[in-house]
């Protein structure tokens, strides 16, 4: 893994990653990764054979899509050796009627031992947690490894954007590629979609709507419904599964931000990331747009809200702070 390259005469070594958790997000996540060749791809789970046999059917693919990463699979946490990047899935996902806060101390277990091995085989890895409840288990892998805070992340934001945007979209009818919508906060019911913030190339997006509906009542109706459907989404998602999850949105929303790591592209992106005094919280893990490049999380980037909007954000710091004061009742 990660050998040697020889290229324009200068030695290069590819990027690791390592994926712990070979269920349907690190299946779709090896896949992605491989076709981007962000980097060779370990592929962990503790299930016998399942992750070699993802590994082996992806890998397959190499003469279709073409890349030229190695992809391999594994029950053996020494494959995960000195990791750049590890990705974290391992857990159990959501079934229907089950809150993320259920998974708690189900995933509290798992996400200890992932952490214990992760700081003993791969101790200089940048770390992404996708595992729910989002908010307490990035919370519990940051404090088992001991990993600097800006090392250490969750995937929240990217994809709760991802669905505002989204929606905003379909909506408006235009391409989402020029819409620009975040949302902040925890990875829960209350999250924050930032109404305020949200635009098509620059055009405030309230602004279109009431165009559209000659209606500044109309246009908050719809925008309410929005915000509504982008904060429950994940529940749609389970609701019509019935077996698990969402997992092709967040592999890719966890790939963006692998990319802006590996590539140190420094996109500013939502990110569940560490916050000493931003935001005026100190000392917890709430979704907050940040620069990531080489080095992890390398800059909080702080938004003035307003009363309403602070109102909602302080609400779901309110919720992240439950949640991880649940995980440490539990004796996390
Ligand atoms: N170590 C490694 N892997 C584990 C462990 C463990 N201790 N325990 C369970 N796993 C594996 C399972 O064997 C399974 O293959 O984690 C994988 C989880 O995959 P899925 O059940 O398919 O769940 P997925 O949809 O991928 O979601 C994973 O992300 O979004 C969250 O809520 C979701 O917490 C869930 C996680």
């Amino acid at each position: 893994m990660s050998e040697n390259l020889i290229f324009n005469g200068e030695k290069m070594e590819r990027k690791k990653i390592a994926l712990i958790g070979g269920g349907q997000i690190g299946g779709v996540l090896t896949q992605l990764i491989a076709q981007r060749e962000l980097g060779d791809i370990v592929l962990y789970d503790i299930v016998e054979d399942l992750p070699q046999g993802k590994a082996l059917d992806i890998a397959e693919a190499a003469g279709i899509d073409l890349f030229d990463v190695v992809v391999k699979g594994t029950n053996d946490y020494k494959d995960i050796s000195d990791a750049h990047l590890v990705i974290i899935t391992a857990g159990l996902p959501r079934k229907p009627g089950m809150s993320r806060d259920d998974l708690l101390s189900t995933n509290a277990n798992i996400m200890k031992t992932v952490a214990e091995n992760v700081k003993a085989y791969a101790p200089n890895s940048i770390v992404i947690v996708i595992s729910n409840p989002l908010d307490a288990m990035v919370t519990l892998f940051q404090e088992v490894s001991g990993f600097p805070t800006h090392r250490v992340m969750g995937q929240s934001g990217v994809l709760d954007s991802s669905r505002f945007a989204t929606f905003i979209a379909w909506e408006l009818g235009v391409s989402v590629k020029n819409v620009n919508a975040m949302v902040l906060g925890g990875h829960g019911d209350t999250m924050v979609p930032l109404v305020r913030y949200a635009n098509v190339n620059g055009i405030p997006v309230m602004e279109l709507l009431e165009r559209k509906y000659n209606s500044a009542e109309k246009a908050k109706e719809v925008m309410d419904a929005i915000v509504q459907r982008t904060k429950m989404a994940g529940g749609e998602i389970v609701k019509l599964l019935k077996t698990g999850s969402a997992f092709y949105s967040p592999a890719a929303a966890a790939t963006a931000m692998a990319k802006s790591i590996l590539y140190d592209e420094k996109r500013v992106l939502p990110t569940c990331a560490y916050l000493k005094g931003e935001y005026g919280v100190d000392g917890y893990y709430v979704g907050v747009p940040a620069v990531l490049g080489k080095n992890g999380v390398e800059k909080i980037i702080e938004i003035s809200l307003n009363d309403e909007e602070r109102k909602m954000f302080e609400n779901s710091v309110n919720a992240v702070k439950s949640l991880v004061a649940d995980m440490k009742r539990l004796g996390y």
